[in-house]
């Protein structure tokens, strides 16, 4: 076996610190940047792409790495509005190409076979998510991680899917995770340890 060990509290030091000295991360970016690094050079890939927030943070990591990046809608209209977040944005980062309009569940899963990392963060109704990880599963030998897995309330769907993946699954710390959950699933000959905060 391989073992991914994350270390919570070098994640957490990396945040950036704001005005009250507290450190921010609600969107789970830095995991993002320290996750691609362990793999870089390697092949990340991101469904969805929307505003490409988290592409880039994989980008930033991982300059060394391709990050391809799915959507099921172009959103054109996000070109010109001079939002920092706009999607062409992404268009600057080198190592970033963007697959729009494509249905990340349309894709020819043994393709996952190549991949390192993959990043799920599609629609949150469950549905969509449960047949993703249905097609990887005879394919996939890298780390999955899935987005606001851990809010019953916003998206139970989404929730119940995670809760019965049957596999070893981490849900990460909510010091660098995702406001809604972060979780973290091992594929292939990989395993994670998690090394807590203050350990
Ligand atoms: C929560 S947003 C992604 C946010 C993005 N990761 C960011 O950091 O800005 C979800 C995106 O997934 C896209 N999406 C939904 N279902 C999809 C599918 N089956 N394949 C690819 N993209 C999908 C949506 O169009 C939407 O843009």
């Amino acid at each position: 076996m391989k073992t991914l060990t994350v270390p919570i509290k070098e994640i957490y030091d990396s945040c950036d610190t704001g005005p009250h000295g507290d450190r921010h991360d609600l969107l789970g970016h830095k995991f993002y940047e320290w996750i691609a690094a362990q793999f870089a050079p390697g092949i990340i890939v991101e469904a969805g792409t929307l505003k490409g927030r988290s592409a880039r943070s994989f980008s930033r990591g991982a300059p060394s790495s391709l990050v391809i990046s799915y959507d099921i809608v172009y959103r054109s209209h996000l070109d010109s509005t001079g939002d920092p977040d706009a999607h062409d944005h992404i268009l600057m980062y080198d190592n970033i190409i963007t697959k729009a309009p494509m249905d990340i569940n349309e894709i020819n899963p043994a393709w996952f076979s190549k991949v390192d990392i993959i990043y799920l963060d599609i629609s949150h109704n469950g549905r969509d998510e449960k047949v993703f990880l249905e097609r990887i599963e005879p394919h996939f030998k890298g780390i999955l991680i899935m987005d606001d897995v851990d809010d019953g309330k916003q998206y139970p769907g989404l929730q119940n899917v995670f809760q019965n993946i049957t596999r070893e699954k981490h849900l990460l710390p909510k010091l660098i995770a995702a406001s809604r959950g972060t979780g973290v699933i091992p594929y292939g000959d990989w395993t994670i340890k998690i090394i807590a905060h203050g350990e």
